[in-house]
């Protein structure tokens, strides 16, 4: 199979909803990262899609919907705190769990009782999602375990040959996968960080808990609330750590283990000794968001070995990008002061 790269034309969108319309798996742009999309009612069409990422059977995938008035066949029923997070947030990059209804074959939500919902703002995912008339099942268009991919071309050097065609929506303008949360009677529990931060789920109730599976390592026999948190993630073939201390600590730990196949990833405006490889990834935690996955697949192409990060902020989008640097690290962090 070749594999298309194709621009979002009318025609196009068409003739991918078309593809769709017959059980057939499309990369579509969204505004956080790629997905890989397929009829969420589809078993078969569900099927390819974990075959095509290679992506364990256990990980749900998140549902699209194009307008709110899809979400009522999808899910068994939405208490009001849902409905106020998503009239808040949707279209946007926030997915709601809750429970499903029959109509969600147990392959699309990884054999449980509930399902993630998605309104994306993105127009071309919105046109493709209307074209074909279903909701679309749609986890990040990477092989799985590799970061995500963020523009066309990087799904395409991850699943060229698997899937038939991607739509080019160009780069993705968050650049992190979409905030994921459940609820609790009236408690927010987030799932997985993203562009919707802490402090914006605040604004609809104070009452917002962190899961562990965000900050801590989650071992492969723990039941956990949200499934994909417990596999390796956005882990580059180079052994990453991430450095958390001031600009001046980074640099002599750094500089101490320095080789020719060690690289720092430095925020944008700090200054490092030229003897080390440098890559920027970022001032604010938003263009952070934005790059972190194309550095992390730049990575690699270049050859590193050993990659020391500074830090990125905990604040805001930042805990999205913590929890993503964690993972490429395994988890490694050396700490000022330790
Ligand atoms: O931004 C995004 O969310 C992208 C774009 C394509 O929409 N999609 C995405 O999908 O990141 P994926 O499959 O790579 O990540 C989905 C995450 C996983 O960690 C999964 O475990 C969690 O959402 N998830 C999905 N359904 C769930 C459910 N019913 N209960 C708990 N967690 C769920
Ligand atoms: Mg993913």
């Amino acid at each position: 199979m070749n594999t298309k790269i194709l621009k979002p034309t009318k025609e196009n969108i068409s003739c991918c909803a078309k593809l769709i319309k017959s059980g057939e798996v499309v990369g579509m742009p969204t505004e956080t990262v790629y997905g890989l999309a397929a009829n969420a009612f589809d078993e078969a069409a569900v099927k390819k899609i974990f075959e095509a990422k290679k992506r364990p059977a256990d990980n749900p995938l998140i549902v699209h919907i194009a307008d709110i008035e899809m979400l009522k066949g999808l899910v068994k029923d939405v208490p009001d705190i849902a409905f106020d997070v998503c009239k808040r947030f949707w279209p946007g990059p926030l997915t709601v769990v809750l429970p499903k209804s029959d109509k969600i074959p147990l392959i699309t939500s990884g054999g449980l009782d509930t399902v993630g919902i998605r309104l994306p703002s993105n127009e071309v995912a919105r046109e493709l999602i209307r074209a074909s008339g279903l909701p679309l099942a749609a986890p990040s268009a990477n092989l799985s375990g590799s970061p995500s991919p963020t523009t066309a071309s990087h799904v395409y050097d991850d699943l060229n040959g698997r899937i038939p065609a991607i739509l080019d929506g160009g780069k993705c303008s968050v650049g992190v996968e979409s905030t994921v949360i459940s609820f609790e009677s009236d408690i927010i529990r987030l799932l997985r960080p993203g562009r919707i931060s802490v402090d914006d789920l605040k604004t609809v109730t104070t009452n917002v808990i962190i899961d562990n599976g965000v900050l801590e390592v989650i071992s492969n026999d723990t039941r956990v609330k949200s499934p994909g948190m417990k596999y390796k993630h956005y882990s580059p073939k180079a052994d990453v750590t991430l450095i958390d201390g001031s600009a001046e600590f980074f640099e002599r730990y750094v500089s101490e283990r320095n080789s020719a196949e060690t690289y720092a990833l430095i925020f944008d405006g700090d200054n490092i000794s030229n003897d080390i490889k440098s890559i920027k990834y970022g001032g604010s935690s938003e263009q952070q968001a934005e790059r972190i996955f194309a550095v992390l697949r730049e990575i690699d192409k270049i050859g590193a070995k050993k990659v020391y990060a500074r830090c990125p902020s905990k604040e805001g989008i930042g805990l999205a990008v913590y929890n993503r640097m964690l993972r490429a690290a395994g988890f490694k962090v050396i700490k000022e002061g330790d």
